[in-house]
């Protein structure tokens, strides 16, 4: 790393001396690094700019996950949750951010019961009673990427069914309260694997969570299966999801064949996954999005 006078401008184009910026955190990094801690690097690092910037994002992500809160029922089409997902966004001043990804066909993942993720919204599936569905938005605002999703149960539930998506919320629950700086993502990891496995489930090993904010998927890869003590060391500034995806059954999964995007459990049986944008912060953790 190139070493920067304590009156140089801070890396992180903040405009402030280095000294008052992140010339702190950068010390303590290094000690960590010295000790032969797994440490993030400057680019997996956001300024108090950007983070602003993914917070307004965050804003209109979760404005349009409240949106398909009010309108999903039995009997909607996953297309016309796309179509509210579209609209909502636009009506806000953002993009969603799935559209054209990788080659994505749709600007939301609507994933229903033993679809893992991915899911890929059609005016062919309708939803309805008995139904539990992910609804994963991401929204570009302003520049700024945010991603977050909620279950949502469709009329009533088998309680096997209900308890997952509790249980799945809890597991995001317990993940966000390890969020500080100077403990390793896998601490946070295993918190999330713990609770899923004391209630009898178990944890999609090969799709994690990712850095997010500038991009839509960047560095590090979060795994909800990390050994405590394992991956890299959280840090102030940086911004990634939460999103364990939490199976009733078998933790194998497969991709579709004719679509290459949705994955479904092996077995059939039901999956949930909740998703958080969240931030490291000097002494704890922001919730950006949810
Ligand atoms: N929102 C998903 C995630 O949590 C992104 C899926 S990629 C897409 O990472 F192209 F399907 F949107
Ligand atoms: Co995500």
């Amino acid at each position: 790393m190139k070493k920067i006078g304590r009156n140089d401008p801070c890396w992180c184009g903040s405009g402030r001396k280095y000294k008052t910026c992140h010339q702190q955190t950068d010390e303590k990094i290094e000690y960590f690094r010295c000790k032969g801690v797994l440490v993030p690097d400057h680019d997996m690092i956001k300024s108090q700019r950007q983070i602003d910037g993914i917070r307004e994002s965050g804003k209109v992500n979760v404005a349009v996950l409240d949106y398909v809160e009010e309108k999903i029922r039995p009997g909607i089409s996953t297309e016309e949750i796309d179509r509210l997902v579209v609209e909502k966004t636009r009506e806000l001043g953002g993009i969603a951010a799935p559209l054209g990804f990788e080659g994505y066909p749709k600007s939301v993942c609507t994933s229903v019961n033993d679809q893992v993720c991915h899911g890929i919204p059609s005016a062919h599936d309708i939803l309805k009673e008995g139904d539990i569905v992910n609804v994963d938005v991401s929204t570009i605002y302003n520049g700024y990427f945010s991603d977050s999703s909620r279950m949502f149960c469709i009329g009533r539930v088998s309680p096997e069914k209900e308890q997952l998506v509790r249980v799945v919320k809890e597991c995001v629950e317990i993940g966000i309260e390890q969020v500080k700086p100077w403990s390793c993502l896998g601490d946070m990891g295993d918190a999330v694997h713990q609770h899923a496995l004391k209630n009898g489930y178990t944890v999609v090993k090969e799709i994690g969570g990712h850095g997010v904010g500038l991009e839509f998927h960047e560095d590090p890869f979060v795994s909800y299966v990390a050994q405590k003590g394992t991956e890299v060391m959280m840090a102030p500034g940086m911004v990634f999801t939460i999103e364990p995806m939490v199976n009733m059954g078998t933790d194998e999964i497969y991709v579709d064949e004719e679509n290459n995007w949705t994955v479904y459990t092996a077995d059939g049986k039901p999956s949930a996954q909740w998703e958080v944008t969240v931030a490291v912060t000097a002494d704890g953790y922001e919730v950006l999005a949810w």
